[in-house]
């Protein structure tokens, strides 16, 4: 039994603040964008640089760019051209590839998975809003089937950032993955179960990947075309593409200026 004063030192203690369990600072984190669209403006911003030696498997398209911000070691990973098309390696099992080997290979210490994404106007998204996620789900992985059907949503959700989203002032929603750009009446069932106020092509399987080898990650989805508007959603995109991508290149610089010298207890 403890004597009366080691009781009232550890009743004095209690009542102190504790400590902040103050983890090290981030210092190494890996950005991925699935198009070079996306990417060249944030590798200019930073000026990163190709990696000459590529970290990964020889053939493969995917690029690293990197250098050092503050106090911060970037990687920036695309997972490159189509070898055979010559068009970006968009999608699920591209970014989930790139994700999985970036992070054997590089360590971070954490994801950023930036890009564009079609929005819902009726959950309040605009053209040109920066969304950070809060969930991500799939909306075209159908199972019918009691628990596989919970397998296929694969709702992961993403490392909390209070502050972050406080001091940015953004936009918190939710994001549901598909690997097509349009939507059939089956996607957009899902897409409303999952809640989602952006669609893209990445994010949940990074959540994924990310999840699966307890990496925390962070997504930031700006909006090219609305969804539930009245213009072709291919077309909106391409037309939107260029001037969304620099929103999001500014959103980026800003969520890189607030984790410069945090933990990541403290986003
Ligand atoms: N990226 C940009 N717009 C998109 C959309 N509508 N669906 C999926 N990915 C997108």
């Amino acid at each position: 039994m403890a004597a009366l004063g080691d009781q009232s030192e550890q009743q004095a203690m209690a009542s102190q603040p504790k400590p902040l369990t103050q983890s090290p600072p981030i210092s190494n984190i890996v950005i991925v964008i699935a198009m070079q669209t996306e990417a060249l403006p944030i590798v200019n911003r930073f000026q990163l640089t190709e990696d000459p030696h590529s970290p990964f498997p020889q053939g493969v398209p995917w690029v690293r760019y990197h250098g050092t911000y503050k106090h911060l070691n970037i990687s920036l990973i695309w997972p490159g051209k189509d070898p055979t098309l010559g068009v970006d390696s968009v999608g699920t099992i591209s970014s989930a590839l790139v994700t999985y080997a970036a992070i054997q290979i590089l360590q971070p210490d954490l994801i950023i998975n930036a890009g564009t994404a079609g929005g819902f106007k009726a959950k309040g998204a605009s053209i040109g809003d920066v969304f950070i996620v809060s969930d991500c789900a799939f909306h075209d992985r159908r199972i019918p089937i009691p628990v596989f059907d919970l397998y296929g949503v694969g709702l992961r959700k993403a490392f909390e950032t209070p502050n972050l989203v406080k001091e940015l002032n953004l936009k918190v929603g939710k994001l549901s993955t598909g690997d097509s750009l349009d939507m059939t009446q089956q996607d957009e069932t899902s897409i409303i179960a999952n809640d989602a106020t952006v669609k893209d092509m990445e994010g949940a399987a990074i959540a994924y990947v990310a999840d699966l080898l307890k990496v925390p990650a962070i997504f930031l989805k700006a909006v090219t075309d609305i969804i539930d508007g009245d213009k072709p959603t291919s077309e909106e995109f391409l037309q939107n593409l260029a001037a969304v991508t620099a929103a999001l290149d500014l959103a980026i610089e800003q969520v890189i200026d607030f984790i410069n010298g945090k933990c990541l207890s403290e986003l």
